[in-house]
């Protein structure tokens, strides 16, 4: 059976009851997915050469760069892509460069039948999955260096990060060529980071960003929770907990940011997690704050044996 689907469609839905065989495919703006269209590019060459074709066309591109273990966090990007574009484009990669060297590069989970098929029931276009040989030429020696917003928050634990970041996504960027790139809030700084670099090296894009998706009980969904353990993951709550209750003391008028920060503390102490930081810094410039007169991030990094995570709120 064949549905139409009246836009904004329930993207989520209509992927659960295709994945059921209660539907064949489905239709959103005029496009049946479901269906085998979904094209899988390897190299970075034969994808600049289908985007030149589709902008020569005169079709537009949305772009989602992600680095794979796809979860509803990705495919609401993959939702906001569809209302922006004509074509969707995603990425999975998992770009060495970003990572340190103690940290988790070989054990980051990946799964590429089951992205490929999420990716397929999420109407994705374009899927461009290149091998770290064809995205890094041995003699790779051009770096793209963020040198403000990349020194605070999780650029001082993960040195370099940002660099490996920004390098891969101006990439991307040439190699896709879209009009609009879709960002989590989740990865609030890299967001911040990239916004820079796409106004300060004149990228012909704008970026688009995606509220953060949670879990039921308010943990930020990531590819890196699957690494906790079960007590772990249950605790690892604290995170969405400790942004709470910074919003409410904001809400009931505390503006001292230590005060805030103080009690965002406790709430991580009470379980296993060890804090990376606590920040509340400046929305825009991400310089930290004293007194909380103007929008401010909060943001936090917490160490579980399994995983590091990371999440954040906009105080306003
Ligand atoms: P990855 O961690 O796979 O995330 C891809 C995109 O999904 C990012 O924009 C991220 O902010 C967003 N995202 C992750 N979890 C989310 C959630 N719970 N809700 C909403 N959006 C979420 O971020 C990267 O990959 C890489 O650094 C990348 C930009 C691809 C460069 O390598």
């Amino acid at each position: 059976m064949r549905v139409r689907v009246p836009p904004p469609a329930p993207l989520l839905f209509f992927r659960k009851v295709l994945r059921e065989g209660k539907i064949d495919s489905y239709m959103i703006k005029g496009r049946w997915i479901g269906e085998a269209t979904m094209k899988i590019i390897h190299t970075p060459r034969e994808m600049q050469k289908t985007a030149q074709q589709i902008r020569r066309e005169g079709k537009t591109i949305s772009f989602v760069p992600t680095m794979g273990c796809l979860h509803e966090g990705h495919l609401s990007l993959i939702q906001i892509a569809h209302e922006k574009a004509a074509v969707v484009a995603a990425s999975i990669f998992v770009n060495p460069a970003q990572f340190g060297p103690n940290e988790d590069l070989e054990g980051y989970p990946r799964d590429f039948e089951h992205d490929e098929q999420l990716c397929r029931e999420t109407g994705v276009d374009l899927l461009f999955y290149p091998t770290p040989e064809n995205m890094y030429l041995e003699e790779h020696s051009v770096w793209v260096n963020e040198e403000s917003l990349s020194n605070v928050l999780c650029g001082t634990s993960r040195p370099g990060h940002f660099r490996g970041v920004c390098t891969v996504v101006a990439k991307l960027l040439n190699i896709v060529l879209p009009d609009f790139m879709v960002l989590g809030e989740k990865d609030a700084q890299q967001l911040r980071v990239l916004r820079r670099m796409v106004r300060d090296l004149n990228f012909p894009v704008a970026v688009v960003s995606g509220p953060t998706v949670r879990e039921a009980d308010g943990l930020a969904m990531s590819s890196r929770n699957k690494y906790l353990s079960p007590a772990e993951r249950a605790e690892a709550v604290c995170l969405f907990r400790a942004l709470e209750t910074a919003r409410e003391l904001f809400s009931a008028g505390e503006r001292s940011a230590d005060r805030i920060r103080g009690a965002m503390r406790a709430v991580i102490e009470k379980t296993s997690g060890r804090v990376d930081y606590i920040e509340l810094v400046d929305n825009e410039t991400l310089e930290p704050v004293q007194i909380m007169r103007k929008p401010v991030l909060a943001a936090l990094a917490v160490r579980f044996s399994g995983a590091r995570l990371i999440d954040n709120i906009v105080l306003q």
